[in-house]
């Protein structure tokens, strides 16, 4: 008898997914009918959106949507080939310099997501002899882009300086590879934030580079929005960050030194194989750059908002959590099940949240994971908590 590689789809978990599809308990492939503002229509009616990365609330902007319309008209609606052969724009030069001016550096490159920056870094830097560190937390893409790399991977407890320097003196002992150590800065789920400083300061000590991913930090935090590193005065080796979030857009930037740019543009696997960014996508990135920039207000009403949000959920009872600062304020239920229901009774009540469920999380950790955007007002606030009021009560 011969194994089925599809065999592998018929699997309880799946089961277990259709099953909650059926009964209208399953919190994912909602349709939003309309922008991803501080309100969506889902379902013929309007729900205040908890859910989206839109941090500044760009992508309803005017200048924003135009910037996307005009690199059509003038590009067309694609490029239709990667970046190394005939899928390069002004476009693309004129993004890579405005990210510079933003977060000074070396050099840019512009990726078709940023996904495929984190796959493309590490399979491209973390060679047969070489090992790459990753927080026990890290996004998927840096899981994904160690399994793609060559060399082998280690992961630290989740925000845990010691167990990185555990994990770094065992490999020096037996190792004269090159490391990397790469981070988020601002976790995607939790909302908390790295100790960049105390982990720069251990690859200084032991030669390794550092790779930043401010996904969910730029725009937000440091100065100008510049991110974590900037506002914690670190100057990591790579960074890298995506237009899927405060950028209003789709795409994918890394920031590093000329000398290791120049070989990712001939060697970069996720950047040669794949084709370029649509028009639309560059001219809208490049529109809220300049921006978030500019616009000070943005960064200020976004975390007065996730302040907002966190103490009235915490004053609720609920366990909300994220670190100060962050966009991003997740509430920890535990049970998949309550999850669940908690998400759908909100969703009832006119609040739409994101629901991270086991394996997203880890077992009995699944949490409801809410953020802000700057054009959310007090008052969507305020009717967002006294909707978790009611819905709470719907479950005890
Ligand atoms: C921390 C982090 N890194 C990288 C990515 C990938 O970005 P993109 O959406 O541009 O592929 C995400 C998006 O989910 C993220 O949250």
């Amino acid at each position: 008898m011969t194994g089925d590689i599809f065999a592998k789809c018929s699997n309880p978990r799946k089961e277990l997914y259709l099953d909650a599809v059926a009964a209208g308990y399953a919190p994912f492939f909602k349709e939003m009918a309309s922008e991803s503002g501080p309100t969506v229509v889902h379902n013929g009616r309007p729900v205040i959106m908890l859910g989206s990365n839109n941090y500044l609330g760009l992508t309803s902007d005017e200048r924003v949507k135009k910037a996307g319309v005009d690199a059509v008209e003038r590009f067309g609606s694609g490029v239709t080939g990667s970046r190394l052969m005939n899928g390069t724009l002004p476009l693309h030069r004129e993004l890579e310099e405005a990210l510079l001016d933003w977060l000074g550096g070396d050099d840019c490159l512009v990726f078709t997501t940023g996904y495929a920056v984190n796959l493309g870094v590490l399979s491209t830097l973390v060679g047969p002899d070489d090992e790459v560190f990753l927080d026990s937390s890290c996004h998927a893409s840096l899981a994904d882009g160690a399994k793609m790399a060559s060399g082998s991977t280690a992961f630290f407890r989740h925000n845990s300086v010691d167990s990185l320097l555990k994990r770094m003196r065992a490999w020096r002992q037996q190792s004269e590879g090159g490391a990397l150590v790469a981070v988020d800065t601002v976790y995607s789920m939790e909302g908390d934030m790295a100790p960049v400083r105390q982990i720069a300061d251990i690859c200084d000590e032991y030669g390794a580079r550092l790779l930043v991913d401010e996904a969910h930090a730029l725009g937000v935090l440091g100065p100008k929005g510049a991110g974590l590193a900037a506002e914690t005065s670190i100057q990591p080796d790579l960074l890298m960050g995506t237009f899927s979030k405060s950028l209003a857009s789709c795409g994918g930037f890394l920031i590093g030194p000329r000398s290791v740019l120049d070989w990712f543009r001939i060697a970069c696997r996720p950047f040669l194989f794949t084709a370029s960014g649509v028009p639309a996508a560059l001219g809208a990135a490049l529109a809220a750059v300049r921006i978030a920039v500019e616009e000070d207000w943005r960064r200020e009403a976004v975390q007065a908002r996730a302040t907002q949000l966190r103490q009235g959920l915490l004053d609720l009872g609920f366990q909300a959590g994220g670190d100060p600062g962050s966009p991003i304020v997740p509430v920890h239920i535990g049970d998949d099940l309550q999850a669940a229901l908690l998400w759908r009774s909100l969703l009832d009540h006119g609040v739409y949240v994101n629901c991270a469920l086991a394996p997203a999380v880890s077992p009995k950790r699944a949490l409801l994971r809410t953020s802000v955007m700057a054009t959310h007002t007090e008052r969507h606030i305020d009717d967002a908590l006294d909707v978790f009021e009611v819905a709470r009560s719907s479950l005890a």
